[in-house]
């Protein structure tokens, strides 16, 4: 049976009709909100390649912090960039380090609030590289020794989840086992478990001053070109512990998130990342798209594509038009 008897345009001709048969809705619950910390007191510095994002002193992301779970959003990521850097990142795993004071902070003043870290010492490293260095190479098992340390350090501080981000192998286990040694079983990870070598960070490490100074990050992310190997990259995560899976960039892997919804029964998260926020951003202030538009449309692709979790620079945008 098909046209004349068929008519797929009965049904739009009416926002009624449409808002019946929607199969897609994005919710405030839907989103993370990365955010950037710095030293210092009463800084608030706009963040030059990410318009209306801003690196914030602990005093300011707590107020921040109550905004955003104000508008319904049930959690943030936290990013640490600090004073001091070094060969191994140690500034990332000290126990009194920027991130570490950050959830402290967060959790005393806005409990309710989901406090996500990311375990990666790449904001931390001199190099710019998320591991340890020796010839020019990234060394693997050594590098899951600070991870290991970090994540301690952001569980003893109160984070409510780890996040690595680093993708060395066995790094899912490494964390599980030391959190698990420190009685932290009930702290979940969420792994960025395919994460791709992409252009789409530049201006994320431009925020958090954490290029690479040599080289680039071809050894550990993976090459974009890989599906299958992404998916394995996801089951190994998964076997090692994970909780919840992340896909990252979003919208250049919208095949990557469905693949995983269907394979994966953990929640799968996908990560809306810098260089696609800016993007939007960018072509808005140029008169080219709609800003609002653009942005509801590609959070709602990146759902429909199977993701049940959105870390986005859009969050508190987003949320303000869902209420
Ligand atoms: C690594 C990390 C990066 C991002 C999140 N965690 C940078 C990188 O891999 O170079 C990028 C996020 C974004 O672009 O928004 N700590």
């Amino acid at each position: 049976m098909a046209f004349p008897i068929q008519r797929l345009r009965r049904l739009r001709q009416h926002e009624g009709f449409r808002r019946m048969v929607r199969e897609t809705r994005l919710s405030p619950a839907d989103f993370i909100y990365p955010l950037f910390v710095v030293e210092g007191r009463n800084r608030r510095e706009e963040i030059v390649a990410m318009p209306g994002q801003f690196r914030l002193s602990v005093d300011l992301l707590v107020k921040e912090a109550s905004e955003i779970a104000a508008l319904g959003i049930p959690g943030i990521i936290l990013f640490g960039i600090p004073d001091r850097k070094d060969g191994k990142g140690t500034a990332g795993y000290d126990p009194n380090g920027i991130v570490q004071r950050a959830v402290k902070a967060v959790k005393d003043h806005v409990p309710s609030l989901m406090v996500v870290t990311d375990v990666c010492i790449d904001e931390y490293t001199d190099h710019g590289h998320c591991g340890v260095v020796k010839d020019g190479r990234i060394l693997n098992d050594e590098t899951l020794d600070c991870l290991r340390a970090m994540a301690l350090t952001h569980a003893q501080a109160g984070a409510d989840m780890v996040a690595p981000s680093d993708m060395m192998d066995g790094r899912v286990a490494a964390i599980r086992s030391e959190l698990d040694q420190a009685g932290f079983t009930e702290l979940p990870i969420m792994a960025y478990a395919a994460k791709f070598a992409s252009c789409f960070y530049a201006p994320f490490r431009d925020a958090a001053f954490s290029s690479p100074q040599f080289g680039d990050r071809q050894s550990y992310q993976m090459d974009p070109a890989n599906r299958r190997e992404a998916l394995r990259e996801i089951a190994l995560d998964v076997e090692e512990g994970a909780d919840i899976i992340m896909v990252k960039p979003a919208l250049p892997y919208l095949d990557i998130i469905a693949a995983a919804r269907e394979q994966i029964l953990l929640p799968v998260a996908a990560y809306q990342v810098s260089g696609e926020y800016s993007m939007i951003k960018a072509a808005a202030k140029a008169g080219w798209l709609d800003e609002s538009r653009a942005m509801m449309e590609s959070l709602l692709s990146i759902k429909r594509a199977g993701a049940d979790l959105i870390l986005t620079y859009f969050a508190k945008d987003a949320a303000r038009l869902l209420h």
